[in-house]
């Protein structure tokens, strides 16, 4: 998907994104962001923050940036940093695939439901091992294909219609993991039948 299209379609999702999608991706993005290992004065990256579902879960003692393509979305993780009181975080607009920050600027890094929506989800990840220092944590909470054979093929015929609609539904895991270099601690989903995978890595550069 084009980045005018990705601006486009999340400009128009923006008003309604909280809506339709918190029940779904809240439950995952909480639960990942209370197993990270948080430190006072971690400087985290949070990469397609959206509305900043996320921001309210960060503990106040580290420091988070988020960034994202979408004006419109971050106009709503604004108004939640301001609801919240949530002075510990900013949101910038950045392309997640050429991020404006030095070489190990962040202690951890969290991605939520972006490596799918990305044109080239490799140009991310290399942009996120970047910034984030050696030894540090980089925690992804995404769809991904599915292993079961039948949801797999269900997977890719609505993919194209996936991609109208802002995402794609045929990224594999396992590819993933292996051509983002990412060394792995632990992965799984939240229930035995889920759509979305959580995977918490350590950054080796
Ligand atoms: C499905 S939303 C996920 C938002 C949030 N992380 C969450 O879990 O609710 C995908 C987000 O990725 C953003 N995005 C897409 N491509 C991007 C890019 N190249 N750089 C930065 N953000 C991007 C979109 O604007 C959108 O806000």
């Amino acid at each position: 998907m084009e980045l005018e299209s990705i601006k486009r379609i999340y400009a128009g999702y923006s008003g309604v994104y909280d809506a339709l999608f918190k029940r779904f991706f809240y439950p995952r993005i909480k639960h990942a962001i209370n197993y990270m290992d948080i430190k006072p004065g971690d400087r985290i990256l949070d990469v397609g923050v959206g509305t900043g579902l996320s921001l309210p879960e960060f503990p106040k003692y580290c420091k988070v940036v988020g960034i994202d393509l979408s004006t419109e979305m971050l106009t709503k993780a604004r108004e939640k940093i301001i609801e919240n009181r949530l002075d510990n975080i900013k949101v910038i607009s950045m392309d997640a695939m050429s991020v404006g920050f030095k070489d190990d600027s962040f202690d951890k890094v969290f991605i939520s439901h972006v490596v799918s929506v990305v044109p080239d989800p490799y140009k991310v990840m290399s942009e996120v091992k970047r910034v984030c220092r050696k030894g540090g944590q980089v925690v992804i909470v995404n769809h991904f294909k599915s292993k079961n054979k039948v949801i797999e093929t269900v997977e890719k015929i609505i993919n194209p219609v996936c991609k109208k609609i802002g995402w794609r539904s045929d990224l594999c895991l396992t590819e993933f993991i292996n051509k983002s270099g990412l060394n792995v601690n632990e992965k799984y989903m939240l229930k035995k039948l889920d759509f979305w995978h959580i995977v918490f890595a350590t950054n080796e550069k």
